[in-house]
């Protein structure tokens, strides 16, 4: 009976050999890690891993990533500056996991979704979604934004935020409202936003506005893009705008 089990179990192996199976499933989660990191990590933390000191550790090689769950828990969670991703699933969490632990000059192992699972156990859970179409900051916090942008950005990011600057002798930026700026925020948070606003921005006196001040500047620029007020404010705090997410459209 025992002999026959075995048999039936090996099976699968003979078919596809197990050793293979495991390689492409390990590759199929190293791809997957890679386009998830390219959506929400490599606008901090570049595009090789490098990061931007001091606002944004470099990721390859750092040996603080040899520790599983302080990769997992960073990511879930949040750390100081860092905004959490409470929106990624477990499954997703494990492949993004071992995606930074594996690329560029790293080579600390993959992660797990049981350990992903066990880490996330002692976070409580971060509430319901939202996205930027969903009345999430209001019409007075877009008009105080709305003077704070004239003082320190419409300066390099021009009055319509287009990235035209108002002196026609100073380069362009990328725009702050509209459809290419959609374009490039796309599925991303609303803390990511905030973060690397507040930590790089204005780009020649970064972190100068209050917190509060940053959440009304990006309640001007959604408005700015067509997106409706609503009754309440968006708060300066990641943790709560880590729940709402950047759509082009409704
Ligand atoms: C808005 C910018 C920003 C984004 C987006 C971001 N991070 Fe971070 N990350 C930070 C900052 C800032 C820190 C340093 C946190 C601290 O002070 O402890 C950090 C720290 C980390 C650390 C710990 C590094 C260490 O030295 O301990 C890991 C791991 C990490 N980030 C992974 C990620 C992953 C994976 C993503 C994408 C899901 C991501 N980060 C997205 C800003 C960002
Ligand atoms: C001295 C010129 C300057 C000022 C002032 C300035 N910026 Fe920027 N900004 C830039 C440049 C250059 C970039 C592109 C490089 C980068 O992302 O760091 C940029 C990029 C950005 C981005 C990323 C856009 C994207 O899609 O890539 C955001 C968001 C942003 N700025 C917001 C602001 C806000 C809000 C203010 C005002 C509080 C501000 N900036 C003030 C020069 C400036």
């Amino acid at each position: 009976m025992r002999k026959i089990l075995v048999a039936v179990l090996s099976l699968g192996c003979v078919v596809a050999p197990c050793a293979a199976a495991a390689q492409v499933d390990d590759a199929a989660r190293f791809e997957q890690g890679r386009q998830l990191y390219e959506a929400h990590c490599a606008r901090c933390h570049g595009a090789s891993g490098e990061g931007r000191p001091p606002a944004f550790p470099a990721l390859s090689g750092n040996d603080r990533l040899a520790d599983a769950a302080h990769v997992v828990g960073t990511i879930r969670q949040g750390a100081g500056n860092m905004p959490p991703f409470p929106a990624l699933t477990a499954d997703e969490t494990a492949s993004l996991a071992g995606y930074v632990r594996n690329a560029w000059t790293n080579g600390f192992g993959g992660v797990t979704i049981e350990e992903v699972d066990a880490v996330s156990a002692a976070f409580a859970d971060p509430g319901p979604a939202a996205s930027v179409w969903d009345g999430v900051f209001s019409e007075a916090q877009a008009m105080r934004g709305r003077g704070l942008y004239t003082g320190a950005c419409s300066f390099c990011h021009g009055r319509r935020l287009n990235g035209a600057p108002d002196d026609p002798d100073m380069r362009s930026t990328p725009p702050l409202a509209r459809a290419r700026f959609l374009r490039e925020w796309e599925g991303r948070s609303l803390a990511t936003l905030f973060e690397y606003t507040r930590l790089t921005m204005p780009e020649d006196n970064p972190t100068s506005l209050t917190d509060a001040e940053y959440v009304d500047v990006i309640a001007y620029m959604l408005s700015v893009s067509g997106m409706p007020a609503g009754d309440g404010e968006l708060p300066p705090d990641s943790r709560s705008l880590a729940q709402i997410e950047m759509r082009q459209r409704q």
